[in-house]
């Protein structure tokens, strides 16, 4: 089994972590699901420790979150950890963030590879310290084959320049003709950005009990079911992914209609 088998308590009775992962794959799992890692800050701040302990902490969570995804069947997971916005923190901190991709890889590409897990990024990584970008790019060639799920990272990412963006490389190549400026659908416009060929989430989870988007996944979270926990990211656990999925499986998806 990929997790430890955990006891905890809902309401009056005790479940076990497994009996829980059973229940929900019973039902629908989201196939794409989303999530802004907020609350690592204030996680540090609460235990008098710098707030680089709380990135670090929630690193560890992310590997937590990563196997549980893969043992739900999730299919793409995509984690937004370092915004176009987040450069005007403190260097130091910045600096660390920027090390998490190496920390994290470095200890964990044997287990995603075992897990035919393929690591992808969005955002400028171009705009990421050589270091982090070395990192994240022998991940991505090393899993580019994998089949399993796609642990897909928001890095440097923000989601209104990512439209700009996408809207003037729609301009260039309708002016080269590349493109018939006349043809251009909802389909056409989301292969222009980064997500491409990515799915829309289905399922949106902010932590830390920010109720903001922040810039992130815009266009493509349109028809997203969103959800929102008071729980600091690096508290996150395998059982809080499981709650925000039965939400989603019991809300009703009707994309506009009846
Ligand atoms: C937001 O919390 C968190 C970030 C800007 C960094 C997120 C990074 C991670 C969770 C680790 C990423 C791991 C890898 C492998 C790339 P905050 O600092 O804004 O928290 P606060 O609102 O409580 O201050």
């Amino acid at each position: 089994m990929f997790n430890k088998l955990r006891l905890w308590k809902t309401g009056t009775t005790t479940k076990t972590l497994q009996d829980q992962i059973s229940n929900v794959k019973q039902q629908k799992i989201p196939e794409h699901v989303a999530i802004i890692m907020d609350g690592n800050g204030r996680w540090a701040k609460k235990r008098k420790l710098p707030r680089i302990a709380g990135h670090h902490e929630g690193m560890k969570c992310v590997k937590r979150i990563t196997k549980m995804a893969d043992e739900l069947g999730i299919k793409v997971l995509t984690l937004y950890a370092f915004s176009t916005e987040n450069w005007k923190r403190p260097k130091t901190e910045v600096d660390y963030i920027m090390s998490l991709p190496e920390q994290f890889l470095s200890t964990f590409l044997p287990e995603l590879m075992e897990k035919n897990v393929r690591v992808t990024a969005i955002g400028y990584t171009e705009k990421l310290p050589e270091h982090t970008l070395k990192a994240l790019d022998n991940a991505v060639e090393k899993t580019k084959n994998n089949t399993g799920l796609n642990l897909n990272f928001a890095l440097n990412y923000g989601s209104r320049s990512e439209i700009l963006q996408a809207v003037n490389n729609i301009v260039k190549d309708s002016q080269t003709g590349e493109l018939d400026a006349n043809g251009i659908t909802e389909e056409v416009f989301s292969s222009y950005l980064m997500t491409g060929g990515l799915n829309d989430p289905d399922l949106l989870i902010r932590t830390s009990g920010e109720i903001r988007i922040s810039n992130f996944m815009l266009w493509q979270l349109a028809y997203t079911e969103l959800w929102f926990t008071d729980v600091l990211w690096p508290d996150f656990k395998e059982e809080h992914l499981i709650e925000a999925i039965e939400v989603f499986q019991n809300r009703q998806r009707r994309f506009g209609g009846v």
